[in-house]
Parts: structure tokens; sequence; C-alpha cells
């Protein structure tokens, strides 16, 4: 794939209709005043990311990590620990920000010719009207009963699943990397685990938390952060994230140390 259409901006991507209403949704007539500001505001969000340098960045690492679609073929996306988008509150910036992040990830995929991506989000705090926004985004909605379950997600994740997830919860890492989807999660876009370790303070029972998961699991993955300004504002309160591969060169372990 040639470099200009990595950086093509979002709102040019190609026009298939479920792709068409997954980046620009339409707000229906019989929308609230609510649902357009929440669309506008969305729309904003898409437009601000698709000029921003993390924007390049993260689909250069897309392009060159799932080049070959023959090999690494992507077929689901799946969205871990969202939170509410349509819900207003402070989080809900970094939460809108966090989905056009995630449209995009399905987006470059595409580009880099691995046909249509299905998108499942699932997050035990979504509302009808979180359900309804995503579902106009082309997003299925897949269901736990608690945080600590991984629930119907189980059985979305396989070798051509990238697991997206954000802020996830320590407990719901925990269910994804080393009980009910362990050894499953080959991709994982999220929190950098580094900084992680780093962001709690030594004795902690989130750092064990982190440091259980760096060695049961994420110290066997490949690491790369995802980085580039001109999208997070310091007000989002955003974590660092990275991409994880499972089998590939080079791990955080070594870095891990009580
Ligand atoms: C720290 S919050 C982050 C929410 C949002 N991403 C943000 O940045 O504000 C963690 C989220 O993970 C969700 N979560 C917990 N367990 C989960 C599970 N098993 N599956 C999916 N989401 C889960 C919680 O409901 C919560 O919304």
């Amino acid at each position: 794939m040639s470099l200009a259409a990595v950086e093509t901006p979002l709102h040019h991507f190609p026009t298939a209709r479920k792709q068409k209403s997954r980046t620009n949704p339409k707000p229906k007539k019989s929308s609230s005043k609510g649902d357009q500001q929440l669309q506008s505001l969305f729309s904003d969000i898409q437009a601000l990311y698709a000029t921003s340098k993390l924007s390049q960045n993260l689909t250069k690492q897309i392009t060159s990590t799932f080049t070959n679609p023959a090999t690494t073929p992507i077929k689901t996306l799946l969205s871990l620990g969202l939170g509410s988008p349509t819900t207003p509150s402070k989080n809900q910036p970094r939460i809108l920000k966090q989905l056009a992040i995630f449209l995009a990830l399905s987006a470059a995929l595409e580009n880099a010719g691995h046909g249509f991506v299905t998108l499942y989000a699932q997050d035990p705090v979504f509302t009808r009207a979180d359900e309804s926004f995503l579902s106009s985004l082309g997003i299925k909605i897949s269901r736990t009963s608690r945080g600590a379950e991984l629930g119907e997600a189980t059985a979305l994740i396989d070798a051509a699943t990238i697991v997206y997830s954000p802020f996830l919860t320590l407990e719901a890492y925990e269910a994804l990397l080393l009980h009910a989807g362990k050894g499953s999660v080959r991709f994982l876009i999220g929190d950098d685990f580094e900084k992680l370790l780093a962001k709690w303070p030594k004795f902690s029972e989130e750092r064990k938390q982190v440091l259980k998961l760096v060695r049961g699991a994420v110290g066997g993955y490949r690491r790369r952060g995802v980085g580039g300004d001109g999208f997070w504002e310091e007000g989002d309160g955003a974590f660092p994230m990275a991409l994880y591969e499972r089998g590939g060169a080079g791990s955080v372990k070594a870095k891990a140390k009580m």
C-alpha cells in the first residue's frame, strides 16, 4: 500500500456503504438535539484524529504489522472497556476519542487489504443509548454479566482478532490474558504495560497485578508504543497505549523487575 493511502484522512476512505456509515454517521431525521450534538462532537473528534500525528503513526504500525492479509488475516476488532460514549461526563471526550481510534483502525485494516472487519464492543456499563449509537456506527455488541468475566467476548477472540482495550480494568485484563482468554489473544492494542508498571507505587496491589499480567502473559508479546501528538489533550487524562503481538520478537519481561 502506498504512503499516500496510509495518510488518507478518515473522511476520504473508500465509500463502501457499511464503511461510510461507520465513519460518517448521518443523524436520523427524528434525532433529538442531544443526539445531534453527540454526532457533531464525534465528527469533530474524527476529523481531529484524521489530521493528527497519532493517526499517521498508528496507521503506519497497522500497515507494517498487518501488511500481508494472507499470513496475518484480521477478521474481528473487539473493543473491551470503552465506557459509555453517550453519557455526558468529564470522561466522555476521552471515550469518544478511543472510539474514533477504534473505527480508524478498522478503516486502516480494510485499506491494507483485510476485507470487511467485523467490529464488536463490550462493556457492562453500556446503556441502551450507547448500544444504539454504537450500532449506528456498524458496531455489534457483546455482553458479559460481570467485569471479572470475559463473557461473550471469549468466543470472539482467536488469531484473527485484534483486542482493543485502552483503560480496561486490571481485573478484566486478568480475565483476558490469564483466565478465559489465556493464550487466545494474539494482538492487543491497549494500555502500555511498561508505563503501567511505572505508574503504580512499588508495593501497591495494582503494581502486583500488573506484574502478574506481565509475567503471566504480556511479557511474551512484542511491544510497540503507540504515540504521536495532535489528538490527546491534557484534560483528556489519556494513558499511553501500545500494540502487542504474541510471538513477536522483543518482550517487556526483562524490564519487569519487582
Ligand atoms: C477504567 S474504565 C475505562 C473506561 C473508558 N475506556 C475510559 O477511558 O474512561 C474501565 C472500563 O472497563 C469496563 N470493563 C470491566 N470489565 C469488563 C469486561 N469484562 N469486559 C468489557 N469491559 C469491562 C468497565 O465497565 C469500565 O467501563
